[in-house]
């Protein structure tokens, strides 16, 4: 089986994206290779911290790879937290700090139109890919739910009635922004890998 580096620590992550790509692809995560670095996400935008962080991993451990970066962007404030979803609360935030902080710049709010969008940025023999995948929805005014990780307690997708921390792994991972980006990755590897 093709064997590739995704350069992610975060566990959640790489559980979902082990299980879309199981069948066809083994991924390996940072620690399997011994990187167990905090990659600076320095862009401005999630196309820039995707290809900052697999362009990292090329350049340091000379393996093809693939990064993603998402966001959460909420239209009535504008797009945000977006770019920032992580640091939302400040640096080091948790995922409660953020959620606690989206529901409180939410408040008194009616209009709660969001969207997950995660950008893939995949290195191959030099070369830059970039793909995206994005999922509309609602924020919600309390947390629901305790899968998933993030802002999912507080997210319900359009046309669903669930928050994807309410759904189990297999649903979100059969709708998700990441999930369409990185099923956009396995098409092109498997006709290009
Ligand atoms: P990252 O920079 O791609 O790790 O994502 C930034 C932040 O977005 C994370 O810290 C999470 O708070 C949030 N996030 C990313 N993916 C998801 C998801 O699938 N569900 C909920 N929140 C997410």
């Amino acid at each position: 089986m093709k064997k590739l580096v995704f350069a992610t620590n975060n566990p959640h992550k790489l559980e979902e994206v082990r299980a879309i790509l199981q069948q066809k692809f083994e991924v390996a995560g940072l620690a399997d290779i011994g990187c167990h670095k905090e990659i600076p996400e320095t862009g401005t935008t999630l196309e820039e911290n995707a290809s900052i962080k697999s362009h990292y991993v090329v350049n340091q451990y000379q393996t093809d790879c693939f990064a993603d970066d998402t966001g959460l962007e909420v239209d009535a404030l504008d797009g945000k937290p977006g770019v920032y979803s992580a640091r939302y609360a400040g640096e080091n935030a948790s995922y409660e700090q953020n959620v606690d902080k989206l529901l409180q710049q939410m408040e008194g709010i009616d209009k709660r139109k969001a969207r997950f969008r995660t950008v893939v940025s995949l290195v191959m023999e030099g070369k830059e890919y970039l793909f995206e995948g994005a999922i509309e929805g609602k924020i919600i005014h309390e947390r629901k739910g305790s899968g998933g990780f993030g802002y999912d307690p507080v997210f319900v997708p359009d046309g669903y009635t669930q928050t994807f921390a309410e759904m189990n792994a297999n649903m979100k991972n059969s709708i998700s922004h990441r999930a369409k980006a990185i099923q956009k990755l396995a098409d092109f590897l498997l006709h290009n890998g």
